[in-house]
């Protein structure tokens, strides 16, 4: 038997939309809503996480820390949103679970989590659906393998299930990460706080520093060379092991990638204004935003202060700063992304390239590979979708390139069972002349479990 509903119950039809107006709800950040159960299991006492996004992927990793001995509760939410009670024993009083830490689609469960149990004395196999079994985990067995825990893995240790067997001692190391990975990133620092000595981690192109600002906020010194808040650019971000963290209550800001479709959805419709509230604007996570502003898009921007929470204000850069995001149709124009572009809107670059569609010229995106390696191959469905309903979109190698503006028509789409892939189609569908279908529409729900209600709610 399974849970999993059959195919044909989860496609969704999306007709156009002859107007586009509201507040749609937010899900709380997946990033920083994952790494704050984290954080709240590895710090001894209760931790209250507020507005935590309620996507299947966030649960995975609440129900891993559950498995390793934190009690987390679900204290309050309303289905897009939770509030999490975390009471953890500490560190060294988490325990092995007896059966496997299931992350089911998220890659973020399997990297975070891995850095966490690496510095956990027992085993632990990390494991999870089919598409989480295609994800390289090579880039985290390399790390934390040289710091001294034992890793092994499916395909001569390429492919999960993933087996840690952690130590509570590892040693420090000085590691430049090949791809830009914000997760890999976030594994060797976890781990790091278990290490004796100075870790660091060196990333040619910087990646989301949730984690760094996190762990700052409970009390963890964490460097930054060179030290500049902008995103962009090569970083070394070092911390210094042995350091307990101490417990906090935390304020999870809306999610920007969860905002980005709504951008897209007002900028590229001919009679829309949208308003998003509480969004998460930090510089290493904002890009997909001023990418649309450079497109033309008209967004305006109220910034409401940070999330700051401990650690000596808003100045630490230990806090998120938010905004309200305001969207009205626009008329676009077509830009020109490359590798670092891409690796600083990673998870926006579906729904850029339905904007692409909409703008006036020829946009490209290069260099854009590491998409093949997320919950689908994104360039494939991307190109695969968009093209089902018309638009001009061609690939060559790990490039991507669209001309615009096309109208676009309805047709069948598939997602791959990707939620980004289905969210992308599901916006394109508001626009398309005629019927818009997705398959596997439900898989919206691994980040973003109200949206198909929202995009109704919108249109009346
Ligand atoms: C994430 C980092 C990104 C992103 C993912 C969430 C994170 O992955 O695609 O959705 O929370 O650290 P990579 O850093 O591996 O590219």
């Amino acid at each position: 038997m399974t849970d999993a509903p059959l195919r044909g119950e989860q496609s969704r039809s999306v007709q156009p939309a002859a107007r586009l107006r509201g507040e749609p709800r937010l899900p709380g950040d997946k990033s920083i809503s994952h790494r704050a159960l984290i954080m709240a299991a590895l710090a001894e006492g209760r931790s209250l996480i507020s507005g935590a996004g309620d996507g299947r992927d966030v649960q995975a990793t609440a129900g891993i820390l559950a498995a390793l001995g934190a009690t987390v509760e679900r204290v309050g939410g309303d289905g897009l949103n939770v509030d999490y009670s975390v009471t953890s024993p500490g560190v060294d009083g988490l325990h092995e679970s007896e059966a496997i830490l299931d992350c089911r689609n998220s890659g973020t469960s399997l990297r975070l989590c891995s850095g966490l149990v690496a510095g956990l004395p027992f085993f632990s196999v990390l494991d999870g659906d089919a598409s989480l079994r295609s994800r390289p985990v090579a880039r985290i067995i390399e790390p934390l393998r040289s710091m001294g825990a034992a890793l092994y893995a499916r395909r001569s240790d390429s492919l999960p299930p993933l087996v840690v067997i952690g130590r509570s001692q590892l040693r420090a190391i000085d590691f430049e990460t090949r791809v830009p990975s914000a997760q890999v990133k976030s594994a060797i620092l976890l781990a790091g706080l278990r290490a004796e000595g100075r870790t660091t981690v060196r990333e040619a192109v910087a990646t989301r520093d949730h984690t760094e600002r996190m762990l700052r906020s409970r009390g963890i010194e964490v460097r930054r060379e060179p030290a500049a808040s902008s995103g962009g650019g090569s970083v070394a971000w070092t911390l210094e092991g042995g350091s307990r963290l101490s417990s906090l209550d935390q304020l999870v800001p809306a999610d920007p990638s969860a905002a980005a479709f709504w951008l897209v959805a007002g900028a590229i419709h001919p009679d829309a204004e949208l308003t998003l509230r509480g969004v998460g604007v930090n510089p290493t996570r904002r890009a997909a935003i001023d990418f649309l502003v450079r497109m033309g898009a008209r967004i305006s921007e109220t910034a409401i202060g940070d999330v700051v929470d401990a650690a000596g204000g808003p100045s630490s850069e230990a806090g998120e700063p938010l905004a309200d995001l305001t969207v009205r149709s626009s008329e676009l124009t077509a830009i020109d992304l490359g590798p670092a572009d891409v690796a600083a809107a990673i998870d926006e670059i579906p729904i850029l390239c339905l904007a692409a569609t909409q703008a006036r010229g020829r946009t490209t995106i290069r260099g854009a590979g590491e998409l093949r390696n997320k919950e689908s191959d994104r360039i494939a469905g991307v190109v695969a979708g968009l093209a089902a309903l018309g638009a001009r979109i061609e690939v060559g190698g790990d490039d991507i390139t669209i001309t615009g503006p096309t109208a676009l028509v309805g047709a069948a789409t598939q997602t791959l069972d990707d939620h980004r892939l289905a969210m992308t189609f599901a916006v394109a569908g508001l626009i398309a002349r005629g019927a818009t279908t997705i398959d596997l529409a439900e898989s919206a729900a691994v980040s973003y479990p109200s949206f198909f209600l929202e995009l109704e709610r919108l249109r009346a």
